[in-house]
């Protein structure tokens, strides 16, 4: 990871709250329970290794990914915790997954039969995944899951150790749905039971956070837990129903690099859009699109001294110009993300803001941002 040394621009994670937000799920499930935590995109923007090793000195049992690239980070920091991960990877890359103890995704024979064709000196664990409605990856159909099942037991050096699937509308008010993925999800594992031995030894999984947090009972050997993890809400929904207490763990900082006072009529930035309509001071902070700061951020504020500053004119790629209530030294902190006094920028208002959700705005947050661990 590229990280910015010199500039003044940085995120902070918190990873009390990761700690937190983890005992606060796990208060909730029952003791047969455990936490997956998902540590894919970087960890969401958070940082996968560091906040891998928090959730596991906090509780956490596993972890999940969605790239082979991204589990084999986790281990080369020598972490050794089981890693799933949840999207297809080629299958002649199983040998490098099974050498080095990361679990894969099991869904089609096809993918099997490739297995086959490849030395492993190491046997391979898999999860098997069910499409019960979400419409993305997985098994359908009982014939489908009848061929993966033959397929699985010609080839020895695969063992199956689990089964998940993956809610679409977990976070939404109506269940209705949530429900019927549920009974489709029941009912292949009726079918599955009746046709693999040792069935019982098999790891079940279907939670993600939204699911977790309203119906934790219902949950079996694993929960998927990720957003929650991060100390963000799944919806707006599930936030303000107030079914758990999450805290934050990512906040953005940087600092004013210039400061100046500017007559009436000024025009800041590329376009021209913006004229000062009064006398005033102006500011520049250095983050940008390029930082994964979006340009459409223009218009909406950052807090100096625990009052908004609204960023004027367009953002450019790593620097933005923001309207200032009075003179500020170079070097004042500017929080982007974050408390600053009395003032507070949530994540989820970035999200509001952009028409977007929680998870995309840590994740865009790129790697010019060094991450700082508190
Ligand atoms: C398969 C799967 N499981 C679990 C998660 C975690 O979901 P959440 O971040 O909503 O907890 C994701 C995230 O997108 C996922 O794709």
């Amino acid at each position: 990871m590229v990280a910015t040394l010199y500039r003044p621009t940085w995120a902070e994670i918190d990873l009390s709250a990761i700690g937190y937000n983890i005992k606060q799920i796990k208060n909730t499930l029952s003791t047969k329970t455990e936490i997956m935590a998902v540590v894919k995109a970087n960890g969401y923007g958070h940082g996968s290794v560091e906040v891998a090793r928090k959730a596991l000195s906090s509780g956490a049992k596993a972890l999940a990914v969605a790239l082979l690239e991204e589990a084999l980070v986790l281990r080369r920091a020598g972490i050794t915790a089981p890693i799933l991960v949840l999207g297809w990877v080629d299958p002649k890359d199983s040998s490098i997954a099974a050498k080095h103890n990361i679990t894969l995704t099991v869904f089609q024979e096809e993918w099997l039969e490739e297995v086959k064709k490849v030395p492993l000196t190491t046997d391979l664990q898999v999860h098997m995944k069910w499409d019960t409605g979400m419409g993305r990856i997985g098994i359908r159909t009982e014939r489908e899951l009848n061929e993966v099942l033959l397929a699985l037991k010609q080839t020895p050096q695969v063992h199956l150790t689990g089964i998940f699937t993956h809610f679409a509308t977990a976070d939404e008010e109506n269940s209705a749905y949530y429900e019927e993925q549920t009974q489709r999800f029941f009912r292949l594992l009726n079918i599955f039971q009746k046709k693999w031995p040792e069935s019982d030894t098999i790891r079940i999984h279907t939670g993600n956070s939204a699911a977790a947090i309203r119906f934790p009972k219902q949950m079996r050997h694993y929960i998927r837990y990720g957003i929650a993890m991060y100390g963000q809400y799944p919806s707006q929904w599930i936030k303000s129903e107030k079914m758990i207490s999450l805290k934050p763990a990512f906040s953005l900082y940087s600092q004013l690099t210039h400061v100046k006072w500017v007559p009436k009529g000024t025009k800041i930035g590329y376009g021209s859009t913006y004229t000062l309509n009064e006398d005033g001071w102006v500011g520049t902070v250095p983050i940008g699109y390029g930082d994964g700061w979006a340009r459409d951020l223009q218009d909406f504020y950052v807090l100096i001294n625990g009052k908004k500053c609204p960023i004027i004119g367009r953002i450019c790629m790593d620097q933005m110009m923001i309207h200032l209530d009075q003179s500020y030294p170079i070097g004042t902190k500017v929080t982007l993300i974050g408390r600053d006094q009395q003032e507070v920028i949530e994540v989820d208002d970035i999200a509001k803001y952009l028409g977007t959700i929680p998870y995309e705005v840590t994740c865009m947050l790129n790697e010019r941002i060094p991450r700082k661990y508190i």
